[in-house]
């Protein structure tokens, strides 16, 4: 949940470091630091977000950086990486998970911590097996270590050279003009690396005299082939203003890159294990565990087979009853998330064909898939995941229509439809300024519902998660039926209840259920398409969703929510896009 950075440029990489780190800030904000490496070693870290490396500066054209999100030790200077021993200078993305033996034993031979952290371990033990030999020493001195881990590390008398290994943790290596790097995500290299290659489960890379080299356990070199790294251009940084509001800007666009990629995507490898799929597993967590939610809900009304979906992290804490033969679909906006990827690998362990529904391609789990649906929404920065949502739910309803086709040689009655999205998306943005007097109404609320049936339970699911991350207002999202197994005893004067209404076939209930919240003194939005279908009296605000083939409303009617979510957010001062205790790709289990 750290981002790390590496690298050894052409020119003083100060510079390229902040600007990489920048790039990173979405996996932890919460301390940063850099290591430059020129006729000296110079460390700068601090609390705070990567804006307060901005007036360090030290010539030199070999360093490493970090952006942290504080597991072990809170948020402080001494806390914060790279960790300086003898004379390495360490970054490290993870969990050790035995420090607490590891350092009772280093403190056991003399060694002194500067810091709380499970990382400082790595590096007084690298420092310690450290003899002239960088790459010999970091594998010596992680060799015991548990838990998860991309580390990178430079040694005082060692400028032009890099060491960086991985378990777990992701790592990326990459070269371009300006130099060559480490780096823990893709998207953070691009316009700046040109070639990229991943770095597997226990392989260590090292660049020195400007070329990177992958080796294994045993440091032999590894063969890698490097692909062309993404165009800056399809990883833009929403310029100005905070990243969520310019990402729900982005929809529209991202949806329609989307559908392009898509309409080009050759799915007939996976024809065999969808065809004959008797039933389906899909895994996911948070924001992209509802987009599987929507998709168990399209795939059991359109191709009638059962989709048992799970949270990732649930996945393997149950008995394991995916089998040799069937079909995981396992979604991921980064395609990092530990959870996730442990879920299909569990399933690859088992026999079953994985498909990978990720915004990054090259990332773990299309390593880990045997098929990967590479959605288009570009970088998505704010910890808040919005634009992917929509683009994860357009390839799981194209997936969905493609099985449809693979067992019954015909494609629903939507699949023509699906075109329409990018427009519909934009459409949605006129019900922002119903969703402005429902923010402001809401202004007060320490709590709120969001209720909604059939299709719409996770889109109701995804509107809550969206208001807990980002406004910090507790918000509960549920079928709309069991509110009254329970929850409606919270229900009192003024109490807010958002209602989704995107089936007509369901109208009524909905209608239904608004009155139980109304009769209670509850305040009530409504947000539909049909408002013919809803009496006018039933809610307190409507808002007008755009008409599209209601299969696909899911994938529209979650836009104003994440509007609403963010309006709330503004209304009570905070940050959209450093929410509390949260950091966008959670790497660690
Ligand atoms: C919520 C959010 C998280 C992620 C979850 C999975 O706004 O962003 O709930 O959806 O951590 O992340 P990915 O999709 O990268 O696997």
């Amino acid at each position: 949940m750290c981002g790390i950075i590496g690298c050894v440029s052409e020119k003083d990489c100060c510079g390229i470091l902040y600007d990489g780190l920048k790039r990173l800030e979405y996996r932890g904000y919460d301390s940063a630091g850099m290591a430059v490496l020129g006729e000296t070693l110079a460390v700068f870290k601090k609390k705070g977000g990567v804006d307060s490396l901005a007036a360090f500066y030290a010539p030199g054209n070999t360093g490493i950086g970090h952006t942290r999100w504080a597991t072990h030790g809170a948020p402080s200077d001494e806390n914060a990486h790279p960790h300086r021993a003898g004379k390495i200078a360490l970054v490290h993305n993870g969990i050790v998970e035995n420090h607490a033996a590891l350092r009772r034993e280093l403190e056991g031979a003399g060694e002194r911590f500067a810091s709380e952290t499970d990382s400082e371990v790595l590096a007084k033990r690298i420092a310690r097996a450290y003899r002239g030999d960088l790459l010999s020493a970091v594998r010596d001195g992680l060799s015991r270590a548990e838990g998860s881990y991309a580390v990178a590390v430079i040694a005082e008398d060692r400028p032009g050279e890099l060491v960086a290994a991985r378990r777990k943790s992701p790592l990326v290596a990459g070269k371009g003009q300006s130099g060559a790097f480490v780096c823990s995500d893709i998207p953070a290299l691009a316009g700046m690396a040109e070639y990229i290659a991943r770095a597997e489960d226990g392989e260590f890379v090292r660049i020195s005299s400007g070329e990177i080299e992958f080796f294994d356990a045993s440091l032999r070199p590894v063969p890698k082939t490097f692909f062309r790294a993404p165009q800056a251009e399809t990883w833009l940084f929403a310029a100005g203003g905070d990243r969520m509001r310019a990402e729900i800007a982005e929809i529209p666009r991202a949806l329609s890159d989307t559908l392009g990629a898509l309409r080009q995507t050759d799915l007939a490898p996976c024809a065999r294990a969808l065809r004959t799929a008797k039933r389906l597993f899909a895994v996911a967590c948070g924001t992209a565990y509802h987009a599987a939610l929507a998709f168990a809900y399209a795939v059991e009304r359109d191709a009638h087979i059962p989709v048992y979906c799970l949270s990732s992290g649930e996945f393997r804490c149950r008995p394991p009853l995916i089998a040799a033969g069937e079909v995981l679909v396992a979604v991921s906006q980064s395609g990092e998330t530990a959870d996730t990827l442990a879920a299909a690998r569990l399933a690859k362990e088992r026999g079953a064909y994985v498909i990978a529904v990720t915004n990054v391609g090259g990332s773990s789990l299309t390593a880990a898939a045997d098929f990967c649906l590479v959605m288009r929404a570009g970088a998505e920065i704010a910890v808040a995941a919005t634009k992917s949502y929509n683009c994860q739910l357009l390839c799981l309803n194209y997936l969905a229509a493609q099985l449809v086709f693979f067992k019954e040689t015909a494609l629903p009655p939507w699949y023509d439809a699906l075109g329409d999205l990018p427009a519909a998306a934009q459409a949605a943005f006129s019900a922002f300024a119903d969703v402005d007097r429902l923010a402001g109404a809401l202004t007060g609320a320490r709590a709120m519902f969001f209720l909604g049936r059939g299709q719409d339970e996770p889109t109701a699911k995804e509107g809550a998660l969206k208001v807990k991350e980002i406004s910090r207002v507790f918000a509960e999202g549920m079928p709309a039926g069991e509110l009254k197994h329970g929850p409606l005893a919270l229900v009192e004067g003024g109490f807010p209840a958002v209602c989704l209404s995107t089936q007509a076939s369901l109208a009524a209930k909905s209608e239904n259920t608004l009155a139980e919240v109304r009769a209670r003194g509850g305040y009530c939005a409504l947000f539909t398409q049909q408002q013919k279908w809803l009496k006018e009296s039933c809610a307190d605000v409507r808002c007008r969703l755009p008409a599209l083939p209601e299969p696909l409303m899911p994938v529209v009617a979650v836009i104003p929510l994440q509007y609403l979510a963010y309006k709330m957010c503004l209304a009570r001062g905070l940050d959209p896009d450093k929410p509390k205790n949260l950091a966008k790709s959670v790497t660690v289990e």
